[in-house]
């Protein structure tokens, strides 16, 4: 189960990563005002892409969700059930950012007013200063074991 009380919850493989997401996804939906901002923090190879695609999928996007670290940010269009859900998951990759307003280049301050955006942002540390305080903080931490540790703020 989803411990989303900010304490660590450990996983212990790339699968378990995923299912993690898929629960994620079902506790976040849109507000009144503005996108749904999660930023995930965690060292390079630490499984913040791998959790994006249990998002996606969770989400019922089919296409691969590729690392964005070289195109920085991709738009998905998400199936839509019902008005109550999210119309685009849109995944950012900071990584390469650099500069005070790097991030106005990938339309954020567009995408930021829009309820229906679930943005989901890796390396929230490179890109400071340049967003609202995110809705949820996700951490993920490499064990020496190679198990995650996931925490939630
Ligand atoms: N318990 C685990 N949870 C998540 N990923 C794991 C785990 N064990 C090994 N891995 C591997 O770690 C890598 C994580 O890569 P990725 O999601 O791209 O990381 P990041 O986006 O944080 O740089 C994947 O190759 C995945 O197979
Ligand atoms: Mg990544």
């Amino acid at each position: 189960m989803t411990d989303m009380t900010g304490r660590g919850k450990t996983l212990q493989s790339l699968e378990a990563l995923q299912t993690e997401a898929v629960s994620f996804v079902g506790t976040l939906a849109p507000k009144e005002k503005g996108a749904t901002l999660v930023t995930l923090s965690g060292e390079l190879g630490a499984g913040k892409t791998s959790f994006t695609q249990g998002i996606a999928r969770a989400l019922g996007i089919e296409e691969a969700i590729t690392s964005p670290t070289f195109v920085l940010e991709k738009i998905y269009d998400l199936p839509q059930d019902t008005g109550r859900s999210f119309a685009r998951l849109v995944h950012i990759d900071a990584y390469r950012l650099e500069g005070e307003e790097s991030l106005l280049p990938l339309g954020v301050d567009l995408l930021l007013p829009d309820p229906k955006n679930l943005i989901v942002l890796e390396w929230p540390e490179m890109v400071e200063g340049q967003l609202p305080t995110p809705d949820v903080a996700v951490s993920i931490t490499v064990e020496p074991d190679i198990t995650r540790t996931i925490s939630y703020a």
